[in-house]
């Protein structure tokens, strides 16, 4: 089993702070301490309304970021400028329409081909890793593969509305995407509602997994444990 790193999405620390203005929490300041509570990584996801994380953040976060840094996002002409000076390790492309409250679908790889194969390429003339936000829809990943991305990001809302039903169902269409990513060369990440209930159990069964970004779940739990509790609690999943 590789070990699967562990990037914390931080948008709803901006939330929080966006209800108020101001600057509390401190969006830079929750970065720094999710790294020293053992963080493997830091995601944020720039909306074009930017009701949590500003622009101006993802450049303020730049400096302390000394994991990885994850930067989610509709490759607007905007978005691309802003990762083109900032620079983060890894970009993951998703293809949200303005007005949806979270990422609610993976890429049309076949449909938007030509547009991601010249966004990717632009992106890894920069040095920049990318991966793409996908179902798990076997043909889609391997067009995905012939985009020229480094990887995938597997959408896992659907996993994580199965899974309490029945996990072995709901785990099954991720083993077959996860084969076929290997098949075609492409690397693995993971991500949208997994929580301390059901990654483990993701995990277990994807055994090539390098990542997961979780937010929601994860910054809801800290209300209860903590921040450096939850994210070792996370981390134990992982394990
Ligand atoms: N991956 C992508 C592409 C996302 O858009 C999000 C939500 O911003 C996540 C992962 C994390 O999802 P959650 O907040 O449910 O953990």
């Amino acid at each position: 089993m590789s070990q699967t790193r562990l990037s914390v999405n931080i948008n709803k620390i901006a939330t929080l702070r966006n209800a108020r203005g101001g600057s509390i929490p401190n969006v830079v300041e929750a970065a720094v301490n999710c790294q020293k509570f053992g963080a493997q990584g830091i995601t944020v996801h720039p909306r074009p309304d930017e009701r949590h994380i500003r622009y101006q953040d993802v450049r303020d976060l730049r400096p302390v970021i000394n994991t990885e840094f994850n930067i989610e996002g509709y490759p607007s002409q905007r978005f691309i400028d802003l990762v083109l000076e900032v620079k983060p390790h890894q970009v993951t492309l998703v293809p949200d329409s303005h007005d949806v409250i979270t990422s609610n679908q993976g890429w049309n790889v076949i449909k938007y081909d030509t547009f991601l194969k010249e966004v990717i390429n632009e992106l890894q003339k920069a040095g920049i890793r990318t991966s793409i936000f996908i179902e798990t829809d076997v043909t889609q990943i391997e067009r995905a593969a012939k985009t020229g991305t480094n990887r995938i990001e597997l959408y896992t809302e659907p996993y994580a509305r199965n899974y309490p039903h029945n996990p072995e169902k709901a785990i099954a269409p991720y083993i077959k995407a996860a084969k076929k990513a290997s098949e075609v060369g492409l690397e693995l990440n993971a991500g949208h509602d997994l929580n301390l209930t059901n990654l483990k159990y993701f995990h277990e069964n994807i055994p090539a997994l390098l990542e997961v970004s979780i937010g929601h779940a994860l910054i809801s739990d800290a209300l209860y444990y903590g921040l450096e509790k939850t994210i070792l609690l996370y981390l134990e999943q992982l394990k």
